[in-house]
């Protein structure tokens, strides 16, 4: 498969083709997502929870994105790679954000950054774009703003929120954003921002009127928690079901049976029994 660049997401947009993307936090998750022929893998800070067993995102440092992005990478050969910029590392000045979209990019290895947020955000997506970082916008539900939102909440729900979305979605792409995740939104609403726009979105729980849609990759398998929006995909009780049978089989000694053994000649052992 040819690598995925900005410009085949942009083909994919204008084709009307939905793109895909699918979280990875490691070297084995990132390679299944690129095997299975995501459009683009996503780093996302959710990796605080389904890989470090955090409660949220907050805690998440730029330490701790680059060294998943950098397994990531490894492990998608041909995905559009995108790594979160975590919280505290953006917000206090347009240069600080260009400063961690950097290290993103030359030491996580990622080709583009995803901020969130809404039109607050003008001036430093503006800036993070000049120095040739492409930007991916997540507006809607921003995890990283739990506290300030009450919790994990749909957003859009009434008319006042649906117009601020719809502004914070056209004031960050015109400061250069060129794509958007949208999360937890009403699907009406997420289509008609996604009309209103120019780049593609991403939907998570945002209905299927988007450009494309994404889902965390742990949340897909159920091997951490059943998923949210995809029970339909869910396979984790494979796993669980693997490593009891595993555990069984331990306990039984049918496991390892001699096909899953190394040989030694007859001459060799009768030698060494003696
Ligand atoms: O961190 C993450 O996994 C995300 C997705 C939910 C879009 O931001
Ligand atoms: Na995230």
């Amino acid at each position: 498969r040819k690598k995925v660049t900005m410009q085949t997401l942009k083909t994919l947009y204008k084709k009307g083709e939905p793109i895909t993307m699918l979280t990875a936090h490691d070297f084995p998750s990132a390679h299944v997502a690129d095997v299975a022929g995501m459009d683009v893998v996503l780093v996302g800070d959710s990796l605080g929870m389904v890989a470090l067993g955090l409660d949220n995102t907050t805690e998440v440092n730029m330490d701790d994105m680059i060294l998943h992005c950098r397994s990531v990478v490894r492990g998608a050969k041909s995905a559009f790679i995108v790594g979160d910029l975590p919280m505290g590392s953006y917000e206090i000045s347009p240069e600080q954000a260009v400063e961690s979209s950097l290290r993103l990019v030359k030491e996580g290895r990622v080709q583009g950054v995803k901020i969130e947020g809404g039109e607050e955000l003008g001036p430093t997506i503006k800036r993070i774009t000049q120095a040739g970082i492409p930007v991916v916008g997540h507006v809607g539900l921003t995890p990283q703003r739990q506290n300030a939102l009450g919790g994990f909440r749909v957003q859009g729900k009434t008319c006042t929120s649906a117009m601020q979305l719809l502004k914070d979605a056209l004031v960050m792409q015109e400061a250069g954003v060129f794509m958007f995740v949208l999360e937890a939104m009403p699907p009406e609403v997420a289509a008609l921002i996604t009309q209103r726009l120019k780049v593609p979105t991403i939907g998570i729980g945002a209905g299927n009127g988007c450009s494309g849609q994404v889902l965390v990759q742990i949340d897909m398998t159920g091997n951490f928690q059943p998923g949210r929006f995809v029970p339909k995909f869910t396979f984790g009780g494979e796993a669980a079901r693997g490593i009891a049978q595993y555990r069984d089989e331990v306990k039984s000694r049918a496991f390892p049976s001699q096909e899953y053994t190394y040989p030694i000649t007859k001459e060799e052992l009768q030698k060494f029994e003696k």
